[in-house]
């Protein structure tokens, strides 16, 4: 018997893992991309799926659930930069949504601001129960001003898909189905290149702004660079994951950076797992 519902067993196939099944057909992944690499410590954790694609001898361990996270020894990890409290951060946060978009397009604060071809604000309805934290612009998102629109976003999208999520910012969708997507950096570093210390500090402002205005009910950070921010840690992602965080009293989920999950199908295993907490997590967070 399948222990799963059906809306997870969309959501598998949406991320191109299917059910174990003797009789299956392979199925294909999603293409390898050039994203930058979230290095991870290996995490005893598998999700109870199979892999569409049959995966090494090693990959097939018996199931272990999140709960083998809490366990992990604490990494040795370095401290994050405190949140900015000047007279530029406190300026940021008494604007309201037009101001503030104005405010990260005619942001010079740090170098990016040479080499952007445009800021990338975020995307969504600004009544959102969910929000998505990315990282920064990629060479898309720069061209075209919006979050997630290249390969990762793609994949991003048959996620929201699969769990019945949209970022359109459609009047017709309940609350509880809208997401508004923001990125860490407003601005792409040069060749993709990890966000510095100074550029993060100098961003995180408009970031912080951006969820007061929104108030989310739910909030999904993925990636290191969006976890440090909103959760002030270092921790790899992999000792985070499997557990609900709180981000000022809000529900946070962390998972893999999409640009890492379209490298590797057991990342994307386990994201599905994340994602099937987020949805638990966002059910008894939308409860009347
Ligand atoms: N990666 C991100 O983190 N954000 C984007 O907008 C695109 C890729």
């Amino acid at each position: 018997a399948v222990p799963w519902t059906e809306r997870q067993q969309r959501m598998l196939q949406a991320m191109g893992l299917r059910v174990w099944s003797p009789a299956a057909e392979p199925a294909e992944d999603v293409p390898p991309s050039a994203a930058v690499a979230e290095p991870e410590p290996p995490v005893a954790h598998a999700p109870q799926v199979e892999l569409a694609t049959p995966p090494p001898a090693t990959a097939r361990r018996p199931p272990e659930r999140a709960t083998a996270l809490a366990a992990a020894p604490p990494a040795a990890a370095e401290p994050v930069a405190a949140m900015p409290d000047d007279e530029r951060s406190r300026h940021i946060a008494t604007l309201a949504w037009p101001e503030l978009r104005g405010a990260v397009a005619a942001c010079r604060a740090c170098a990016l601001c040479e080499t952007r071809r445009q800021t990338v604000f975020g995307v969504g309805h600004t009544q959102a129960h969910w929000l998505i934290v990315g990282e920064a612009p990629g060479e898309q998102e720069d061209r075209q001003g919006e979050p997630f629109v290249g390969a990762a976003g793609q994949l991003l999208d048959a996620m929201l898909r699969a769990l019945g999520l949209s970022r359109a910012d459609d009047e017709m969708l309940p609350p509880e189905r809208r997401v508004y997507i923001a990125n860490t950096l407003k601005c792409r570093p040069p060749n993709n290149r990890n966000p510095t210390p100074e550029e993060m500090q100098l961003c995180e402002p408009f970031l912080r702004r951006q969820i007061e205005l929104l108030q989310p009910r739910m909030v999904l950070a993925m990636g290191r660079f969006a976890i440090q921010s909103l959760l002030r840690s270092n921790e790899p992602v992999g000792r985070l994951r499997g557990r609900v965080h709180r981000f000022q009293g809000v529900p946070l989920v962390v998972t893999y950076h999409p640009a890492y999950l379209l490298r590797s199908l057991t990342e994307k295993a386990r994201a599905w797992d994340d994602l099937c907490l987020a949805a638990q997590a966002a059910d008894e967070a939308f409860a009347p």
